[in-house]
């Protein structure tokens, strides 16, 4: 479904190889960072669907970058029914027993030329295991008797106490970050990261591709709202939702990024494209929400969408705009909005750094987070014009 981290990491590394083997940088094949498992998983009660302990990978930092710590939690769509999970326990999204050592690429590079910012800190890729964005805590029943163990807030809340007693207590900055459904898990999470750190620490979050929107499919229908409906009672994610926004609105609403942004006090970086490619494929024009194949070979390449079609993609555009207003008013905060047809930028070089990366402003994500961590420049937050006003956009930027 959403994005994998291993196999569109393998496939972008070859597009690159081969896109600038000019390059000796790139040329270069990054190392794999090995998986370490959670020590005391079951004691703690934190483990994946099927049982297993959950899993990190950590890349030490170094130089002046060895105080200083990226938490990226992986994505990878949800699983919303007993059926959906079950499946998902034979993978390595539920279930460690499939999990493999990975390679860090784009903002988790630790190479200076492919992550000028950020290659020298701890850099650790928490996977995801548990279907529900980090936040369950809930015991299911497979379809054949065994338990389904829905506890990813108690994953998060394991991983952070372990990673504290490997040095990140005595952070200076730290930032979390994550892709989709883990984009969505930094946002739910940020403010509880910054209050495991002293005030003097710098703390922030980045969210890509999770800014996902409660809006109508094709057909008129919220399917996208019902299959968030459906997580947050299966898996019940209550007790990782701002309670202020429990205290008027259901728990569903409460989990969509723009109730989540309003509640947020830490400084947030919100990078999404305008057409994010998973929500158009899977939100705004779901199989089954239109008649035959109208849509398909739109929701397949964004050049070959009818006028018609670019119509509702432009009103998908002007809701998630909207939507960002919130963010636009906030002091500290950051946008990188643009208009690409894309989904999760920073973990792949191609869309992070390269010469064919997104643009705002004449600058590159890379640019952009790192302008805006650092406090280089006053304001950082760009929303691009309409599809297909910018000519940094390219066909070979991620989409899955
Ligand atoms: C679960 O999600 C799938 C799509 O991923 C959808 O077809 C199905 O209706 C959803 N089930 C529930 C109970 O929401
Ligand atoms: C939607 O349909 C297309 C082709 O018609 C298929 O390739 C794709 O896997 C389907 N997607 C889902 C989520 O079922
Ligand atoms: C997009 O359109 C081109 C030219 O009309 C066609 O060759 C290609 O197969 C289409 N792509 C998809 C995914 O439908
Ligand atoms: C855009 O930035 C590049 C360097 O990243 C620079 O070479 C180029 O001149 C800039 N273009 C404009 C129009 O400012």
């Amino acid at each position: 479904m959403a994005t994998e981290l291993l196999s569109p990491l393998l496939l972008l590394l070859l597009l690159a190889v081969v896109t600038f083997s000019c390059s000796p940088v790139a040329a270069r094949t990054p190392e794999l960072v090995e998986l370490t498992l959670l020590a005391g998983a079951r004691e703690k009660g934190a483990v994946c669907l099927d049982g297993s302990p959950p899993g990190y990978h950590l890349q030490r930092g170094f130089g002046s970058g060895a105080h200083n710590w990226l938490v990226y939690l992986q994505g990878g769509g949800w699983c919303n029914t007993t059926e959906s999970c079950s499946e998902r326990k034979m993978t390595e999204f539920g279930s460690s027993k499939f999990m493999e050592a990975v390679e860090f690429t784009g903002m988790l590079s630790n190479r200076h030329q492919e992550n000028p910012d950020f290659h020298n800190w701890n850099i650790v890729v928490v996977r995801y295991c548990d279907g529900a964005s980090f936040a369950g805590d809930a015991d299911g029943e497979d379809l054949d008797g065994t338990k389904l163990f829905f506890r990813g807030l108690h994953i998060w809340e394991a991983v952070v106490d372990e990673l504290m007693t490997k040095g990140m207590d005595t952070a200076k900055q730290a930032l979390l970050t994550g892709c989709s459904a883990g984009s969505l898990a930094a946002l739910l999470h940020c403010d509880n990261f910054r209050k495991q750190f002293p005030q003097d620490v710098s703390v922030k979050c980045l969210s890509d591709a999770g800014f996902f929107i409660d809006e109508k499919d094709l057909s008129g229908e919220r399917s996208l709202r019902s299959l968030i409906n459906a997580i947050v009672h299966l898996q019940n994610v209550r007790e990782a939702l701002p309670k202020g926004c429990l205290a008027n609105k259901d728990p569903t609403e409460c989990f969509f990024p723009a109730e989540l942004i309003k509640s947020i006090s830490t400084p947030t970086f919100i990078l999404n494209s305008e057409y994010d490619s998973w929500q158009i494929r899977n939100a705004l024009a779901p199989n089954g929400s239109y008649p035959g194949q109208a849509w398909s070979s739109c929701k397949a390449d964004i050049r070959n969408c009818s006028s018609t079609q670019i119509d509702v993609l432009h009103g998908f555009r002007k809701k998630l705009v909207s939507e960002l207003k919130v963010a636009e008013d906030k002091k500290d905060w950051g946008l990188f909005i643009d208009s690409c047809f894309t989904h999760c930028q920073t973990p792949f070089r191609i869309s992070w750094i390269s010469r064919i990366s997104p643009r705002l402003g004449n600058k590159t994500i890379a640019e952009s987070v790192g302008d805006w961590y650092f406090g280089r420049r006053e304001e950082v937050k760009y929303i691009d014009c309409k599809y297909p006003c910018n000519p940094t956009c390219s066909s070979r930027l991620p989409t899955a």
